[in-house]
């Protein structure tokens, strides 16, 4: 994976936030892009832009929860290009924080279905076809530090979606490897020294009428304008884009901007296990 030139990357979720950062790195990188995304004005303004860029750019408008429309896309993106050598399994959404009590079936269903199933169908889908093609490949699972590093427990829906990606990303390339290597698999945290400026803020706006919200918001959103107010810095997204181009060349696993802080907390929750307590932090209630 040294030189990208000519490879396909296929990105779901690359309409916007990390997964448009994401193709428009691949992108300079002079790879041939597949992007994937449920919001079709999004994803074919984002197409356009790459195009403008000279790169080799389709848009498949894809819902990750149903299996065929993946299936769909990895039709469009062998049509097109012949080949895939990244897959970037990353639409994700947020879903209401709160108490564990106070969560319901749809935010279960809605944020599992998305932020899981939508992984699983990527894999699904792709890596038989992968693996067929023989070709060097990786398959890039957007996680989050939330769940696998350590879980705020306000956000309990999504940590339990992000430690399903993590372990089901440590599953599929323990196989892969058994496989012969070629392919392998990596999962990426987004995080950094500040606050991700990116669409998850406003996920709601791609949550289906069958999986509504069965408990109104008791109170307003929060809003990334809100935050920055306060005074708290932005991540560059084109930043963790480019860490995860020196991690796919540096054959990586675990791709992170700074891992230095979630050792320190994974080797606190190896204490905790080890004195059979609960490892999220009270400390932790503050996130
Ligand atoms: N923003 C953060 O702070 C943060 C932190 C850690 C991890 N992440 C993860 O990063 C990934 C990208 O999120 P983002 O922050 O860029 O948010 P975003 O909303 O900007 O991007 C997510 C994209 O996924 C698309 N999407 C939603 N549902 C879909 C579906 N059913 N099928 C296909 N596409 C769908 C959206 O239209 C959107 O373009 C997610 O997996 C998210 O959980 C984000």
């Amino acid at each position: 994976m040294e030189d990208l030139t000519g490879r396909v990357a296929v990105v779901t979720g690359g309409a916007s936030g990390i997964g448009k950062s994401l193709c428009q790195r691949f992108a300079a990188e002079g790879m041939k892009l597949v992007i994937a995304d449920i919001e079709r004005p999004a994803l074919d303004a984002t197409v356009e832009e790459i195009r403008a860029t000279s790169a080799d750019a389709i848009g498949v408008v894809t819902d990750v929860t149903n299996y065929e429309s993946v299936v769909g896309l990895a039709d469009a993106a062998y049509e097109a290009y012949g080949a895939v050598h990244v897959l970037c399994n990353n639409a994700g959404v947020g879903p209401p924080g709160g108490l564990v009590w106070d969560t319901t079936p749809n935010d279960w269903k809605w944020t599992f279905s998305v932020n899981v199933f939508g992984v699983a169908h990527g894999i699904q889908a792709f890596v038989p076809r992968m693996l067929a093609g023989n070709d060097e490949g990786i398959v890039i699972n957007t996680s989050s530090p939330d769940g696998p590093i350590v879980s705020l427990p306000q956000a309990s829906v999504y940590a339990s979606s992000k430690c399903a990606v993590t372990c089901m990303t440590e599953c599929l390339d323990a196989q892969l490897e058994a496989e012969g290597g070629r392919l392998w698999a990596a999962v990426f945290y987004p995080s950094g020294r500040g606050l991700l400026d990116t669409g998850l803020w406003t996920a709601d706006r791609n949550r289906p009428s069958e999986l509504a919200r069965e408990r109104p918001r008791s109170t307003p959103a929060m809003t990334i304008a809100d935050l920055t107010a306060r005074g708290i810095p932005l991540q560059p997204l084109d930043e963790l884009a480019g860490m995860v181009v020196d991690g796919m060349r540096a054959r990586r696993f675990v791709m992170i901007l700074d891992s230095s802080g979630p050792v320190e907390t994974l080797r606190s929750r190896a204490d905790s296990f080890g004195s059979h307590a609960n490892p999220t932090h009270v400390h932790d209630l503050a996130g």
